[in-house]
């Protein structure tokens, strides 16, 4: 019996599925990505009915609109799983300072950095954080991505903190709403504002005091918890922001509300911040950049996935990148992301970051596609609705180009995606 569905995609050269129904993927898994060689996915309204051989699905389903893909690949729409893409102004006037000989971390204890880009969001109106942000999304789903977590934390005050949740709310709510899902994270305890200068237990005082529960309450109620979709509770663990127990006392806080954790880690300085993720059930610890070995082999043990962000490292011009082999290796579920934010990786392309993560990182396209879609999923807790071409699961897809998927980290400075597919509905 033929059934009848909205969508057919048919004779994908190559249907790369990253379907990894035990969880994320890890070790040497890291680099199998279930291609369908002349693949077909049949879909009905936002989801994925069939997957498999074109020969059979396109047997088996009719449709209301059927797409030769052939001479193009398909994978999953790509997951950022950590990005600060609400902010207002910019940093162009650092990047230059930085090429001069000024480091990241000497700009921000001057009271720029972070704090520079806080300034210009305290003064900003909703509806300038929503009309920019729309635009840095649009370029964004061009590049392939179909699901982006977003963080506060250019604010640090309740009623700033807050506005930046109610530009995330406007961009997913129903009316006008962006076609690439949003996944909100609260990040206080990004920085230290001026007013708290030297006081960051006092200004973590107001963020567990007032702004957690405040927050919580918003979550309550916006379009978020209507489509299950978590609040985390994030924290910069750095030399210059917030200690481990700093971290730690704001993300317990959070995790009493309610709200899972992610960790800004081992950026510049390790703290034992990864030992903290681990300690804590987070969901994801982002960064990584300067872990020791002992950390890696405790994250490699845990369900906590290494969120690692290249884009940050080229930016700034180092030398050094996060040590991925060793973590593929040792058995770190490992996703990678943007970190799209005007500071340290003003960079809205996963691709861009595919590629510089091969290069730079030793990692496999395959890999490297991985942890953009399957493993970036699980770093949001979404792993079993997106991240992968499965039956059952949310219709996000690319087309790409080029027939073959390692087109995505091996051409760069270019837009590799044809099409994108979100919730079912051909939106590029
Ligand atoms: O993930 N490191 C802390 N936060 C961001 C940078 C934010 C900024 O520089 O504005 C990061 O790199
Ligand atoms: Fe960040």
């Amino acid at each position: 019996m033929v059934h009848k569905v909205d969508l057919l995609i048919c004779h994908a050269d190559q249907l790369v599925t990253c379907a990894a129904p035990q969880g994320a993927r890890r070790g040497p898994a890291m680099a199998e990505l279930g291609i369908v060689p002349d693949g077909a996915v049949a879909v009905d309204g936002e989801f994925i009915v069939a997957v498999g051989p074109a020969k059979e699905v396109c047997a088996e389903y009719v449709a209301r609109r059927q797409i030769d893909v052939h001479g193009h690949a398909v994978c999953p729409g790509l997951v950022d799983a950590h990005t600060h893409v609400i902010y207002a102004g910019n940093r162009v006037e650092e990047f230059e300072q930085r090429l001069r000989g000024a480091t990241y971390l000497e700009i921000l204890e001057a009271g720029g950095g972070i704090l520079n880009t806080v300034r210009a969001t305290r003064k900003a109106s909703l509806e300038e954080l929503v009309s920019t942000a729309r635009a840095r999304l649009d370029t964004m789903l061009a590049l392939g991505t179909t699901t982006v977590e977003v963080k506060t934390g250019y604010a640090l005050d309740t009623a700033g903190e807050l506005k930046m949740l109610a530009a995330m709310a406007a961009l997913a709510g129903a009316d006008n709403a962006h076609p690439v899902e949003l996944v909100p994270t609260f990040l206080g305890a990004h920085a230290v504002p001026p007013e708290y200068y030297g006081r960051p237990d006092e200004y973590l005082d107001i963020v567990v005091e007032e702004m957690l529960p405040a927050v919580a309450a918003w979550y309550h109620d916006s379009p978020f918890a209507h489509r299950k979709v978590p609040l985390f509770c994030d924290a910069f663990c750095e030399r210059g922001a917030f200690d481990r127990q700093q971290s730690e006392r704001v993300l317990r806080a959070g995790l009493a509300l309610g709200m899972p954790v992610k960790i800004h880690v081992d950026e510049f300085t390790s703290l034992g911040g990864v030992t903290l993720a681990v300690e804590l059930g987070a969901v994801s610890a982002d960064h990584l950049d300067v872990t020791v070995p002992d950390e890696i082999a405790r994250l490699a043990a845990s369900q906590t996935v290494g969120v690692l962000l290249p884009a940050v490292n080229f930016n700034l011009g180092g030398h050094h990148f996060a040590p991925a082999r060793a973590m593929i290796e040792a058995g770190v579920a490992v996703a990678l992301a943007t970190d799209l934010n005007p500071g340290s990786a003003p960079c809205p392309s996963l691709p861009l970051v595919m590629a510089i993560a091969c290069r730079y990182q030793g990692l496999l396209p395959a890999e490297a596609l991985n942890a953009c879609t399957i493993n970036a999923a699980h770093a949001l807790g979404l792993g079993d609705r997106i991240g992968s071409i499965e039956a059952g699961k949310q219709a996000d897809m690319l087309i790409l180009k080029q027939p073959d998927y390692r087109y995505l980290a091996y051409e760069f400075g270019t837009n590799p995606v044809a099409g994108v597919i979100k919730r079912g509905q051909l939106v590029v």
